[in-house]
């Protein structure tokens, strides 16, 4: 299969972070990325070779380091997880709790999930992306860094299934306003869940995030939504 022109995007919604890595997280990412890691490249992928099967996937954008990413993938070995992040520590972190896992059913991105969508992801291909806590970007001149655009439903759309979901969350009140705004422009997805709660909303089948447990030691509250490809 061929690559999708992606056109020239200048504004990200994250800083490349050199952080504080660990050796043993360093360590996974040379060892294990070859086992768990894919490379980015303007190909489409065949997510049947990738994976060696046929089965439904689901992709996770910014993990973080992993865990609920890992968790989840354990519990359904039925399904494929794709996870992509641009965080190098949080993925050696990934990395090293998958193997211990003993994961098959996962595999990882190092790169811009944007872009991982336009160019990699084919159409129609994903029964479910989940974007966790995606970075608030509080300050007013920063809002058209944050990933819920717009743009980005029609992006999630086109490569959802019919009938696929995507699940979003934040715990940032000023973030699920805007993404209150903008699912009411979509005329890609029909809401099919909206909550907010304080912690331990079991209905919409998730896991508690590690940033989702900082906000709620805030006292902040979680917003959530199911949404479904029209
Ligand atoms: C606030 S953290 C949330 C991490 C995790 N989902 C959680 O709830 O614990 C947001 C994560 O998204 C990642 N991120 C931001 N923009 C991204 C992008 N365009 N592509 C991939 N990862 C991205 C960041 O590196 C960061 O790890």
């Amino acid at each position: 299969m061929t690559g999708r022109p992606s056109g020239r995007r200048t504004i990200r919604s994250f800083v490349r972070r050199t952080g504080r890595i660990t050796p043993a997280q360093h360590r996974a990412l040379s060892e294990l990325w070859p086992q768990y890691g894919i490379a980015f490249s303007a190909q489409t992928l065949n997510l049947d070779e990738v994976f060696g099967r046929s089965a439904e996937r689901v992709l996770e954008i910014g993990f973080g380091n992993g865990e609920t990413l890992v968790h989840e993938a354990s519990e359904k070995p039925e399904i494929d997880f794709l996870g992509v992040e641009v965080h190098e520590p949080g993925i050696g972190h990934c990395l090293i709790d998958a193997q211990d896992a003993g994961l098959k059913n996962l595999r990882v991105i190092k790169h811009d999930a944007i872009e991982v969508l336009q160019q990699q992801v084919g159409d129609a291909v994903l029964a479910r992306i989940t974007l966790f806590f995606p970075d608030p970007w509080p300050k007013k001149r920063h809002h058209k860094r944050r990933m819920v655009q717009i743009s980005f439903l029609k992006l999630a759309a086109s490569r959802l299934s019919p009938a696929g979901t995507l699940h979003i969350a934040t715990d940032w009140e000023n973030y699920a306003e805007h993404i209150d705004e903008v699912i009411a422009q979509s005329s890609e997805f029909t809401l099919a869940e909206r909550c907010m709660h304080k912690g331990g909303f079991e209905s919409l089948e998730r896991q508690t995030t590690r940033f989702e447990k900082r906000g709620l030691r805030k006292g902040h509250s979680i917003w959530d939504w199911m949404l479904i490809r029209n």
